[in-house]
C-alpha cells in the first residue's frame, strides 16, 4: 500500500472512531486543516519539477477527495444517529388515551338560580336583575324602614362613598329593593292607563342576585344570594302566596308530600309577615322544620312608594335564600364550600 492509500485509510479509521460531530471536526483538521497532513503533502510539492507536480498533484487530489468523501459519509452517519436518538427520546405513544381539557360547568348555586327562574317563569313570573350597589332609599326607606328604624341594625352592611338621594351608597343587604325599583318602572310604563282610571297589568316578578351583610360563619357569608318575588294586583291575596310558594317548593325539591308552614313573623315591609318553613316527609331531613324564606302581604307604605294606591293594589312578596336551597337539595352542610372555589367540591355538581 502506498503512502497516500494508507493516509486515506488512517483518515477513514479516525473518522469512524469519531462519535460526536466535535470529534469528527477534530479528526478532519488533522488531515484537511491548515497544517493537516494533506496540506503538508501539497506544500511538499514545491521542489518537484512541473511533470512530477502534475502526477503527484493528481494523486494527492484523489487521496484528498477520498478523505473528503469519508468525512461527508461520517458526518451524515452521525447526523442520522443523532436524529434516531432524538426521535426515540420524543417518541409518542399514539395509543395512550388523550388528556382532555376539563369541560367546566355551572356552579351549584347557579344551577339553583336557573331552576328557580325556570319554575317561576312557568308560573308567569318575569325575571329581573337589579344593582348590587344600592341606595339607602331602595334598600331601606322605601321598604318602610326609615332611618333609625331598629330593623336596620339586623342588616349591617358595607357602605361606599355617596349617599345622596340618587347616589347609591351601600351594598344591598337583600333583594327586596327590587320590589320598589321594579314596580316604579312598571307603573311608569302603564301610567297612562292608571291616569285614565283603568287597571294596569299585574306586577309579577322574581329578582335573584347577590346580597351582602357583615356576617361570616358556617351558615353565613358576607356575600350570599337571595331571590325576591313579588306579585301585586287588584285582587292578590295571602292565599295566592301559599299556593305559589307551595307549588314552587314541591317542584324545586321534586317532592309532592313536602309540607309548608307559614310562621308569623315581622318584616317592616310586609303586614302581616310570615317565615316560611318546609318539612320533608322522607329522606335524611325528614320531620325537621327548615326555614327557607321570609314573606308577607306588601305593606301599604311600600305600595305607596311604588306609586300605587294601597286601597286598590295589594299583593305579596317573599325573599328566599338560594344558597340554603342548594345546601338542602344536595345535602351540603357548610355554606363556605360554595365560595372557596375548590374544584374537587364544585365538579361534583356537573
Ligand atoms: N328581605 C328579607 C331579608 O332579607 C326577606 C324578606 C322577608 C323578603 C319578607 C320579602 C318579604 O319579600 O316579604 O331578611
Amino acid at each position: 500500500m502506498n503512502e497516500l492509500d494508507s493516509l486515506v485509510e488512517s483518515a477513514q479509521q479516525l473518522f469512524a472512531q469519531a462519535v460526536t460531530p466535535a470529534d469528527l471536526e477534530n479528526a478532519k483538521a488533522q488531515f484537511l486543516g491548515k497544517s493537516g497532513r494533506v496540506t503538508e503533502l501539497m506544500k511538499g510539492m514545491a521542489q518537484l519539477s512541473v511533470e512530477e507536480k502534475k502526477s503527484r498533484g493528481a494523486a494527492i487530489n484523489v487521496a484528498k477527495q477520498a478523505i473528503e468523501a469519508a468525512l461527508t459519509a461520517r458526518r451524515q452517519a452521525l447526523a442520522d444517529a443523532e436524529l434516531q436518538t432524538q426521535l426515540k427520546a420524543e417518541a409518542l405513544d399514539v395509543s395512550l388515551p388523550g388528556r382532555r381539557r376539563g369541560q367546566g360547568g355551572l356552579h351549584p348555586v347557579s344551577l339553583t338560580l336557573e331552576r328557580i327562574e325556570g319554575i317561576f317563569a312557568s308560573m308567569g313570573f318575569d325575571v329581573a336583575d337589579g344593582p348590587e350597589i344600592e341606595s339607602d332609599w331602595f334598600n331601606f326607606t322605601a321598604l318602610n324602614t326609615p332611618e333609625d328604624h331598629p330593623a336596620r341594625s339586623m342588616h349591617d352592611t358595607f357602605y361606599v362613598e355617596g349617599g345622596t338621594e340618587t347616589a347609591p351608597n351601600l351594598l344591598r343587604t337583600h333583594t327586596s329593593p327590587m320590589q320598589v325599583r321594579y314596580a316604579v318602572q312598571h307603573v311608569k310604563k302603564y301610567q297612562a292607563l292608571l291616569d285614565a282610571g283603568q287597571s294596569m297589568p299585574e306586577i309579577r316578578v322574581i329578582a335573584p342576585g347577590r346580597t351582602y351583610r357583615v356576617d361570616s360563619d358556617a351558615t353565613h357569608s358576607p356575600m350570599f344570594h337571595q331571590c325576591e318575588g313579588i306579585w301585586i294586583g287588584e285582587n292578590v291575596s295571602f292565599k295566592d302566596l301559599k299556593v305559589v310558594f307551595t307549588d314552587f317548593c314541591r317542584t324545586f325539591f321534586e317532592s309532592d308530600d313536602l309540607v309548608l308552614r307559614f310562621r308569623p313573623s315581622f318584616f317592616p315591609f310586609t303586614e302581616p309577615s310570615a317565615e316560611i318553613d318546609i318539612q320533608f316527609q322522607t329522606g335524611p331531613l325528614a320531620g325537621k322544620w327548615l326555614e327557607v324564606a321570609g314573606s308577607g302581604q306588601v305593606h301599604p307604605n311600600v305600595v305607596r312608594n311604588m306609586g300605587l294606591d294601597p286601597e286598590k293594589y295589594i299583593g305579596f312578596a317573599f325573599g328566599m335564600g338560594p344558597d340554603r336551597l342548594t345546601m338542602l337539595r344536595y345535602g351540603v352542610n357548610d355554606l363556605r364550600l360554595f365560595f372557596d372555589g375548590d374544584i374537587r367540591f364544585l365538579s361534583q355538581f356537573q
